[in-house]
Order: C-alpha cells, then structure tokens, then sequence
C-alpha cells in the first residue's frame, strides 16, 4: 500500500510540474517552447534506449534454458546494446545541436540590465537615446517583442531562470552575460535565483509579467516619471532610507538598496518574498532581519508607532 501510495504522491507531483506560473513545461515563450520540445525528445529517445536494452536482456534471459550460439548472442548484444542506442543518441545530439542557433539569434528591441544583488534583483530599462530607467525585483515585458536581457552581478555568482520563459544564465562577477527572451504569452510568472548565493538564496525570486506591448509602453512611461510622494517624506529621510534608497525626485538618492521610487504599484515585496499589501510592508520594515535573513537592511521595529506610521504611508504613496 505505502507503495503505491507513494506512486500516487510522485504523479502528483510530476503532474503538478507541468502547470503554474514556473514550469519548464508549460512555455510562454519562444525560449521556454525549444527547451520544453527538446525535453520530450529527449525523453522519448531516452524511453526508446531504455525499452530495447531492457527488452533484449529480458529477451536473452530465455536462453539460459534454451542454448543459442555465440554468434547470435553476440549480435543481440551489440545491436540492442549498442549499435541502436548510439544511432539513436546521435540523432539526438544532432537534433539539439540544430535548436543552439535559433536559441542565440534574435533582433531585440528593447534592453534590460539585470544586475543581482544579495538578494535581490536591480532592474534597469535602457531606452532609446541610452534613457536608463532604475526598477527592482519584478521584470516586466512585452509579448511578442524580443527583450535582451544583460545580466552581471555585483557580489557572488547568482544565476537567473524564468522558466516559463527560458532557459538559465549565470550572473557572474565582472563579466556581463547576455540573454534573449521573446514571451509570447501575457500572463504572470515567476523568476527565481537559481545558483546558490548565500543564506537567503531561497528568498531571491521575482515576478515576470508579460503585458500586452501597449499596456508594457505605457507601464514604462510611467516608471520614467519621477515619484509623486503625498505623505511624510520627513521620517522617511530622518530614519535614514534615503542613504540606500532612491526616490526618483526627492532628497532619497541611495544606491545600495532597491531603488523604491514606484514601490507601491509593485507585486511583490522583498524579492518575491511576500504580495505587496501595506500589512506586509510593515511586518518587512519592522522585522525585515527575521523574514530574510542575510539583507543588509536592519530591521525598523524599535521605532515609536507613529514614527513607522509615518514611514509606511509614505510608501503607500509611491505608487
Ligand atoms: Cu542569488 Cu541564489
């Protein structure tokens, strides 16, 4: 019984690797469609190997009743065992090899610089006349455009993988690595940290929502405007965010920490920690230390209430 109890459990969860919003198998993307393509070749191929060694060993344990020549056995064996898996790996090989160049080649249209960070993910938007717009922890981009991303890291190496939409980069000190993505399909979807980073590795994730090209322009425009903050821009100054924040357009012009000048109108807080409600920011401002640890951020809970009132409504206002 726990066997097949355990049966059940392991197709649950292949089953459940074929959905949602980071499945390799389930592409969004022209990237995401090759790898997800090869894999079944892939499997298919391997499934074939698999289904003439075990077949011919299952066949040849017959005669160990029934004597058979050393020449036929000889030739079952270097068939079976050999001859058929080496054709039919090759053709594997050649067909994968065959997918590398349209994996490499694309005319993008718009470039995106994703620095990583422990642990968390700077997001510049380069546009045209070298416009550099600073966003963090959530990409978004159009569907049906090709988006090049260039990636480098500042710390350790990190590696980026949006597996709906490709496959993974490395993220490695001093060195820039570049990647192509062309989404197809709008719809959210995740991005995580896939190399092992340090303590809060597992905590380095991002939203990926691809929009329609129209609704992405007009996303950008507005990412473009500097802040428009409604509440007390004091406490947030005298508390010290603004020596690692920026806030396009105030006095906040830190560079170490995430750049939060639309923080509000973001998804996700602390890279894709925890959804983007007021309740949340403050459990984050306050204990940010315990929720992820190994952020350079201390935590704000010693503040008097109204002082850490005062800084969250101000980030209610960022929007
Ligand atoms: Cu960054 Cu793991």
């Amino acid at each position: 019984r726990e066997c097949s109890a355990g049966l059940v459990l392991g197709a649950g969860f292949l089953v459940s690797a074929c959905g949602g919003p980071q499945s390799a198998l389930d592409p969004a993307g022209e990237e995401a469609a090759e790898i997800a393509h090869l894999f079944w070749v892939m499997l298919a191929g391997a499934g074939l190997v698999w289904a003439l060694v075990v077949g011919a060993a299952v066949f040849g344990g017959r005669f160990q009743r029934q004597p058979i020549s050393d020449r036929a056995g000889l030739r079952l064996i270097l068939w079976s065992g050999a001859f058929a898996p080496t054709l039919i790996l090759a053709g594997l090989l050649i067909y994968g090899l065959r997918l590398m160049p349209v994996l490499r080649a694309a005319e993008p249209a718009l470039r995106i610089e994703i620095s990583a960070e422990q642990y968390w993910w700077r997001i510049t938007y380069v546009g045209a006349g070298d416009v550099r717009i600073e966003t963090a922890n959530e990409l978004r981009l159009p569907a049906g455009r090709a988006a090049e991303l260039t990636l480098d890291s500042v710390d350790v190496i990190h590696s980026l993988w949006i597996p709906s939409l490709g496959g993974k980069m490395d993220m490695i000190p001093g060195r820039t690595n570049r990647l192509v993505l062309r989404p197809q399909r709008p719809g959210t979807y995740r991005g995580v940290c896939a190399e092992f980073c340090g303590t809060a590795h597992a905590l380095m994730a991002f939203p990926v929502e691809v929009m329609p090209p129209a609704d992405f322009d007009a996303w950008l425009v507005r990412q473009a405007a500097p802040a428009t903050p409604g509440g007390d821009e004091a406490a947030f100054l005298a508390n010290g965010c603004g020596g690692c924040h920026t806030v396009r357009g105030t006095a906040a012009t830190g560079t170490i920490g995430p750049d939060l000048t639309h923080l509000a109108g973001r998804s996700s807080l602390g890279a894709g920690l925890m959804p983007n409600t007021p309740g949340n920011r403050r459990r984050f401002v306050a204990d940010v230390e315990r929720l992820k640890p190994g952020v350079r951020m201390p935590s704000f809970g010693m503040l008097a209430p109204a002082e850490l009132d005062a800084i969250l409504a101000y980030m209610e206002s960022l929007r």
